[in-house]
């Protein structure tokens, strides 16, 4: 596992998108998996000026992202399409119908996670996974449990990370209380896994989730059982780590 720390969030995001535009260059058709939240937002804006520049191109490019509300369907403003949209889609020269996001207004939770499981298989795999950290150490919406969930499914969302993504929605009672996402084994089949983590707020789960033992009540720690993970940090969020 590669750690790095940066000076702040803005080195972070560029690093980060250093990663990702070296494996475009390098493989233009690559399949990435991507990742919503706050963490995200500058790495994609430093990708969408590389994009603006000339220097990379999505054109062949295809995504899938992590997760999505259930319930919500793509043109909801909190729905995670939209924030993809916002933040990266809309404004790179990639094929919309080459992005995927787990269909939130599909109810048939089986069907709607095994087809984008069957996607993602029959695309060849993800080439280089994006994560985020929750503060419990979840990645995607797989939350801290007794087991690591294989493959994409519905999930019921803990009370801190409805909390944590209510400051997104006017009411908390707006927030979705269920989700689809991928599991820790989709995730873990990825060639090449980039998580970014920012801010004091994620110091000790940056520690725990890479310094402390592997358990599914950490889901992110069973990231130091892949053979290709770059974690780029922030010093705040990387203040244990030295
Ligand atoms: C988002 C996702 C989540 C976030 C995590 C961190 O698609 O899967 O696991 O990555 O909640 O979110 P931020 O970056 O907002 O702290």
């Amino acid at each position: 596992m590669n750690i790095v720390i940066t000076d702040d969030y803005a080195a972070m995001s560029r690093a980060a998108a250093d990663v990702i535009a070296s494996r475009i260059k390098e493989d233009p058709r690559c399949v990435l998996g991507l990742a919503t939240g706050s963490t995200p937002i500058g790495l994609y804006a430093e990708l969408v000026s590389d994009c603006n520049a000339g220097e990379i191109s999505f054109g062949e490019v295809s995504t899938y992202n992590l997760d999505e509300y259930r319930g919500l369907a793509g043109d909801h403003e909190q729905s995670y399409r939209h924030f993809m949209q916002k933040h990266l889609f809309d404004l790179v020269d990639i094929d919309p119908a080459a992005t995927h996001v787990p269909d939130g207004a599909n109810d048939d939770a089986e069907a709607a996670c095994w087809d984008y499981e069957q996607s993602i298989f029959e695309a060849g795999g993800i080439d280089l996974q994006l994560l985020g950290l929750g503060h419990n150490g979840h990645i995607g919406f797989n939350e801290p449990s007794d087991e690591f969930p294989v493959n994409t499914h519905l999930v019921k969302l803990h009370e801190r990370t409805i909390e944590a993504n209510s400051r997104l929605f006017d009411h908390i009672d707006e927030v979705p209380r269920e989700a689809y996402t991928m599991g820790v084994g989709t995730i873990m089949h990825a060639a090449e896994i980039l998580v970014v983590a920012s801010g004091s707020d994620k110091a000790q789960i940056v520690y725990d989730a890479f310094f402390g033992p592997v358990t599914p009540q950490v889901p992110a720690s069973i990231l130091q059982l892949h053979p290709n993970v770059t974690v780029i940090v922030d010093e705040e969020a990387g203040a244990l780590c030295v």
